[in-house]
């Protein structure tokens, strides 16, 4: 019988600090968004410090290492600014992604194979400080196995095309979109690595990725950030914790029937 892993929810608060960076000052603040999401049921936090620094800033990492009590996941770019700004930190894990200065959010997956040699040192310093090192990657099976002998424990799958189709109804790409991340979760749990997902994750997508029985744990930030401007954050975090965990309910019931 497939093992499902319960899954863990990481809200990313990064547009939490977009809206207060719009007018400066500290209001929305971060930070209390973090705490009420822990209330609200998350797992862990997520937050991605862009070299730009359009969203979060250094301060608002240094306030969510000493004030939040559950797992602190830190988006990064493989650079030094940042490797040594994670080594100062020591978050709980550090997600590697891809950045360009130019994009309005993360576009696509790391290219972990044609990025293996510059990546290496980075998987090594993090995992030698004891920081739990993801690569945030394509579905694809090539990917899977260069993280895989990088060294890092975690994959992060990038959901955007699977979300982008559903939102467009182009069901047919939805489908074989959904049918990588099925097989990219699988490969990754043979690989051993611990699989999680993210990008672009709404009301209407997250059932069927939840139903990914490899998956361990999705991060999910601007659907639930934008939501929370008509019923609140708590209510947005709590509405899709629920719809995970029927989704979960769903496999598993399935699984022993
Ligand atoms: N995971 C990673 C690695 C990301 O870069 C992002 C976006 O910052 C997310 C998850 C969350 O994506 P979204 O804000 O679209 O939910």
């Amino acid at each position: 019988m497939q093992q499902t892993h319960k899954l863990r929810l990481g809200v990313n608060i990064d547009h939490v600090a977009t809206i207060r960076n719009a007018r400066g000052g500290g209001h929305p603040d971060p930070l209390r968004a973090a705490r009420l999401a822990v209330e609200a049921g998350a797992d862990g936090i997520t937050a991605h410090l862009r070299e730009d620094r359009r969203h979060i800033g250094d301060e608002d990492i240094h306030r969510l290492v000493d004030d939040i009590d559950v797992p602190l996941n830190l988006e990064m770019a493989a650079t030094d600014e940042m490797l040594e700004i994670a080594l100062r930190h020591k978050p709980h894990a550090c997600c590697l992604v891809p950045e360009k200065r130019e994009e309005i959010t993360t576009e696509g997956g790391l290219d972990a194979a044609a990025g293996h040699n510059h990546l290496a040192p980075f998987v090594r310093d993090l995992i030698d400080a004891k920081i739990r090192v993801s690569l945030f990657i394509d579905p694809h099976p090539v990917q899977l196995a260069v993280a895989k002998a990088l060294g890092a424990p975690v994959v992060e799958l990038h959901t955007g095309a699977y979300c982008d189709a559903v939102h467009e109804g182009r069901s047919d790409d939805a489908a074989s979109e959904l049918s990588r991340l099925r097989e990219a979760a699988q490969t990754g749990a043979e690989l051993g690595l611990e699989v999680h997902a993210g990008h672009g994750i709404g009301y209407v997508t997250v059932g069927a990725i939840a139903e990914i029985p490899q998956l361990v744990e999705l991060n999910i930030g601007h659907f639930l950030v934008g939501e929370a401007i008509f019923g609140g954050l708590d209510s947005a975090i709590r509405r899709m914790r629920a719809l995970m965990d029927q989704a979960r309910n769903k496999i598993t019931g399935q699984a022993s029937a």
